[in-house]
């Protein structure tokens, strides 16, 4: 998992301020509660993901555009090229905050390819080995989605996978291909992802909701409301406590 020396100082260069973090879902409601967290940089979906929601593909789809302004993951059902880019710029067409989803082989590379020349950016999803990592940077993939967790349950190493992506991505500057790292199972994982800063995260609802967590922050907050009680006040004046007039002014810190 360690990553050579120098590699990171490269690599994050090319990096937006912090790690974004994608909600991996396709469940509106969920997705709209977390976006109003103001937290939420983009959305993957998967045929899986849709098939739990129980809705219409494009119908969803429009509704997690409309609702969060970043990229939105939409992945083709074709497995060859020539499907996959009717399918693809179909989804493409639905909002300009699509992204296509592929499956990492030779048909998906391909579509990658034509599509990224299209101007289209692609994701190109199911990713379990640096070699595949290098293919889809060389086919223009906007994102590679390796799969941490899945990988891990076949007893391999998820973010080993992650610092080899790092590590050879920013061997080559021009690749601008960004990791998103995917199939997170909890926050320890985005935690050990961003201390090699890889780009994105694409977050379960579960995990990013755990992420907020830590027993002594509510054991912590219940101490200091017990004794903000004892003090018997209120920061804001009921209306019959103050007027306008009892307003603070603000002053420049
Ligand atoms: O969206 C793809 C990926 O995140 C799937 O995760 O939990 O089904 O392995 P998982």
């Amino acid at each position: 998992m360690a990553i050579a020396a120098g590699a990171r100082e490269v690599f994050t260069k090319g990096c937006r301020d912090i790690m974004r973090f994608f909600i991996d879902s396709a469940d509106v409601s969920e997705i709209r509660d977390l976006a109003a967290t103001g937290l939420v940089d983009g959305v993957t979906t998967n045929p899986s993901l849709i098939a739990k929601s129980g809705r219409d593909f494009v119908e969803v789809l429009g509704e997690i555009c409309a609702l969060v302004p970043g990229p939105i993951s939409a992945e083709v059902a074709a497995t060859d090229t020539t499907s996959m880019l009717a399918e693809g710029r179909y989804l493409a067409g639905i909002a300009e905050n699509v992204v296509i989803k592929v499956p990492l082989t030779p048909d998906g590379l391909k579509a990658c390819r034509a599509l990224t020349d299209d101007g289209t950016p692609v994701n190109v999803t199911l990713c379990f080995s640096a070699a595949q990592a290098i293919l889809a940077a060389k086919a223009g993939a906007r994102y590679i989605s390796p799969f941490i967790g899945r990988l891990d349950d076949v007893g391999a190493d998820g973010l080993g996978l992650i610092a080899d992506l790092v590590e050879i991505y920013s061997a080559y500057p021009t690749f601008t291909t960004e990791i998103l790292v995917a199939s997170v199972r909890n926050p320890e994982h985005v935690v050990e992802a961003a201390k090699m800063g890889a780009h994105v995260a694409t977050l379960p609802p579960a995990v990013l909701r755990a992420m907020f967590k830590h027993p002594l922050t509510d054991k912590g907050l219940e101490a200091f409301l017990a004794d903000w009680a004892k003090t018997g006040q209120t920061i804001l004046k009921q209306p019959s406590q103050g007027t306008d007039d009892a307003k603070p002014t603000r002053r420049r810190a």
